[in-house]
């Protein structure tokens, strides 16, 4: 049995791609399962915002998602807690942290195309964050590989759907990593490699699930996190408009 939960509500219309991605991933062959869900237990998934209890977690999770980019100290995720308690999620499965997505609010008009990771989130401690803005900008987001293709990233991302229509946020933003594109760095710019993931012709598991979350493709960056090595440094500029956004009037996140 699965159970879902995102901040506290039932899953909403969002997220019944999720309920039934991890249906149908409950029904495979155990074997196909990681070592918890083999001994037969019953799988649940929580979204809700990250609390201090854990950080060691993902910072766990980090260390093996990126082995060449340094994982956040604690003082960082301690820091972003208090800088935008709201912005910072976490996914977990039977109590585990599997998931995190982290985000700031910005001035978009301050960046642009022109920026990189360490610029636009202040070296990781959000001290860009501007309640002012009207741009929620997505810092971060990894799943941990032994449960990815199970909707854990779209649970994250309606996370900050959600946080973004409830602030009354314009847009949000993001640059994704490119982590196929040292596959292809030889024979192709990064721009094209991104064209190629957007026409079908390659497949990226950045991208491709950026695209499916409803984002549009906006550009590369390069540079974004230079000792990316598998992205060659480079990003994919994205962005997803509110639907809902009602002008510039302004709501408190109502997140636990
Ligand atoms: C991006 C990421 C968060 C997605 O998490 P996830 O839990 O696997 O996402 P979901 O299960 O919700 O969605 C998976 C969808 O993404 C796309 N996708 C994921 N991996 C893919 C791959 N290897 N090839 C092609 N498409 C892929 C597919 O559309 C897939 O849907 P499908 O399984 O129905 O085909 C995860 O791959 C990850 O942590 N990557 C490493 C960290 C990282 O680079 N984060 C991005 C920072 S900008």
């Amino acid at each position: 049995m699965i159970t879902l939960n995102v901040c506290g509500e039932n899953i909403d219309r969002h997220f019944k791609y999720a309920r039934a991605s991890l249906q149908a991933q409950c029904r495979k062959p155990k074997a196909a399962l990681g070592a918890r869900h083999r001994q037969g237990k019953n799988m649940s998934v929580i979204v809700r915002n990250t609390g201090a209890e854990d950080i060691d977690g993902i910072r766990e999770l980090q260390r093996r998602i990126y082995p060449t980019i340094a994982p956040w100290s604690r003082a960082h995720i301690e820091q972003q807690l208090r800088v935008f308690p709201a912005g910072q999620f976490v996914a977990l499965l039977d109590g585990n942290v599997v998931g995190s997505a982290s985000s700031l609010i910005v001035i978009w008009d301050d960046y642009g195309l022109d920026h990189n990771w360490r610029e636009v989130t202040g070296k990781g401690l959000f001290g860009t964050h501007n309640p002012a803005g009207r741009t929620l900008y997505g810092a971060e987001v990894f799943v941990d590989p032994g449960v990815r293709r199970r909707g854990i990233g779209r649970l994250l991302y309606s996370a900050r759907r959600r946080l973004c229509r409830q602030m009354n946020l314009r847009r949000i933003i993001a640059a994704g990593r490119l982590p196929g594109y040292h596959r292809h760095a030889q024979n192709m710019s990064a721009t094209t490699y991104a064209m190629k993931v957007i026409w079908g012709d390659i497949e990226d598991p950045v991208l491709r699930f950026q695209l499916r979350e409803g984002f549009q493709f906006c550009g590369v960056i390069d540079g974004y996190i230079p000792e990316d090595d598998e992205s060659c440094g480079h990003a994919a500029l994205i962005v997803w408009l509110n639907p809902l956004y009602r002008g510039p009037t302004r709501r408190s996140p109502s997140h636990k």
